[in-house]
């Protein structure tokens, strides 16, 4: 992700491949199928992100913290440079 270091084109191609296929990829876990076998009442079978406004309510002060540091944009920073879709 550094900018500063060349990227070599045939393992960045392979890169951009495997993300667009990890976007895109049904896994298990999304399947409702793989939670009904032990299914609780009430559970989603999909989850979802909940969103930083969801935590303000109750986590005022960690909010105000959080904002001000670079992890407020972590995932900003990973869509603009399309590594959104990277499991690691
Ligand atoms: C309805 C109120 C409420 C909401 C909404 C809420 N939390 Fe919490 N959260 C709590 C409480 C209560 C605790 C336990 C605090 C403690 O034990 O000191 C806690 C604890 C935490 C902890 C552990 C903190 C620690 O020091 O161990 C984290 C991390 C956390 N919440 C993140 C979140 C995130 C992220 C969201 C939004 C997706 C969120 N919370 C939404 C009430 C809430």
């Amino acid at each position: 992700m550094r900018e500063d270091i060349p990227q070599h084109g045939a393992i960045a191609a392979l890169a951009k491949e495997y993300r667009d296929e990890v976007r895109t990829a049904r896994l298990a876990a999304d399947d409702p199928r793989h939670l009904e076998a032990n299914s609780i009442p009430g559970l989603r079978a999909v989850t979802t992100f909940a969103g930083t406004e969801s935590c303000i309510s109750c986590h005022k002060t960690a909010t105000e913290i959080w904002k001000k540091t670079g992890y407020a944009d972590a995932f900003a920073t990973l869509t603009r440079r399309k590594a959104d879709a990277d499991p690691n």
